[in-house]
């Protein structure tokens, strides 16, 4: 059903197909038992797939990862689709517009997407609303933090700190995003001493909460292993809680898609299926080295895809680009194959 589905939605743009179906799904989520059809169809039994992580407990393993619900607006939705948590942002201080359209474009050969968004949110302060209107209460909300694209390097701690205490009550975990490609510069924020300073900001202001939420970094998978030994130094010298592993890549080796059709996209992220052994190799690597719990995230497209996050050490697993190739079903799917406690 989600192929045929699919092939109609595919001939469309790429963006507003993203909001086309998520408007619909939550038109059809508010109707007389919407959600309890949806609930019916795509949310199966959690039993036995409870896990606490970071001192969270996760009805189940599976996420969905940042930059689908920037702005929190379809929590309830997603969470009637089954997810066990959901990932908002990345979010900045104040609004903005994000990249030049077009800026998201699907590779279908390979199963992907190349996205160069920028950020596109509404702020802080409309998530905060929308986090406020949200009902469901069994699904653990993520908030992920980032800097307007107009704040410079030097004051990005400003723009990391605004967000997480503004957000503070209203989200489950943190994470620290120094990872998208999109956002001019703001790898460079993945360096040893800034990374250190941002983060021992957010331990400083977290240290006034009674509760202490859990504050992740996310990475790319194109850092080398000086940077990757740099991040692992990182988590056992700062109270960091763990990590996401990994952000879009910069990489556009192994595609099918001829290199022209690649190229006429241009810049950005890449996402999906040719993401999952470079993001599994950094998994590994980190994993092995550190012992902060991971989220793996990239490629995970079916059942093995998601066995070998956790074979690589994840704790939680999150995708973004498996659930638009793959269709609401597939949650369910992947709790078929997610580890029982
Ligand atoms: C993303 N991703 C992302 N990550 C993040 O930390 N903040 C963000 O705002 C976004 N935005 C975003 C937009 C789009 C269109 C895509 C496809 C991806 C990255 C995402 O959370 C995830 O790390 C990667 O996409 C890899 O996972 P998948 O897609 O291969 O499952």
């Amino acid at each position: 059903m989600y192929k045929l589905i699919k092939a109609i939605l595919f001939q469309f743009d790429a963006e507003k197909v993203h909001h086309f179906v998520m408007n619909s799904l939550s038109i059809f989520y508010r109707l007389p038992f919407g959600h309890r059809l949806l609930r019916l169809m795509f949310d199966s039994s959690n039993e036995g797939l409870g896990k606490k992580v970071f001192g969270l407990n996760f009805k189940n393993p599976i996420g969905l990862a940042a930059g689908f619900d920037k702005n929190g607006k379809y929590i309830d939705e997603l969470a009637a689709l089954g997810f066990g948590f959901v990932e908002v942002g990345t979010v900045t201080p104040r609004p903005q517009a994000g990249n030049d359209l077009p800026r998201l474009f699907r590779l279908p050969k390979d199963e992907a997407i190349i996205n160069r968004m920028g950020f596109n949110n509404d702020g802080v302060d409309v998530l905060i609303e929308n986090l406020k209107r949200t009902k469901t209460k069994d699904v653990i909300i993520g908030g992920n933090i980032g800097k307007n694209k107009d704040t410079p390097n030097e004051n990005a701690i400003d723009d990391y700190v605004i967000c997480f205490e503004k957000l503070y009550d209203y989200v489950n975990y943190f994470v620290i995003n120094v990872s998208s490609p999109n956002t001019p510069g703001l790898r460079a924020l993945q360096e040893k001493e800034p990374l250190k300073a941002i983060i021992n900001s957010l331990m400083d202001k977290r240290s006034n909460y009674s509760l202490q939420k859990p504050i992740l970094l996310k990475i790319a998978p194109d850092l080398n292993e000086s940077q990757l030994d740099d991040i692992i130094e990182i988590t056992k010298t700062t109270a960091l809680d763990g990590l996401v592993v990994s952000n879009t890549t910069l990489s556009r080796d192994g595609l099918q898609t001829p290199s022209s059709d690649v190229e006429a996209k241009g810049n950005g992220g890449l996402s999906g299926k040719p993401l999952l052994n470079k993001s599994n190799e950094v998994l590994s690597y980190i994993t092995t080295r550190c012992d902060k719990p991971v989220i793996g995230v990239g490629g995970i497209h079916s059942g093995n895809d998601m066995i070998a996050k956790f074979n690589n050490g994840a704790s939680l697993v999150q995708l973004y680009t498996g659930f638009v190739y793959e269709g609401p079903s597939v949650v369910k799917r992947l709790k078929m194959f997610a580890p029982l406690r």
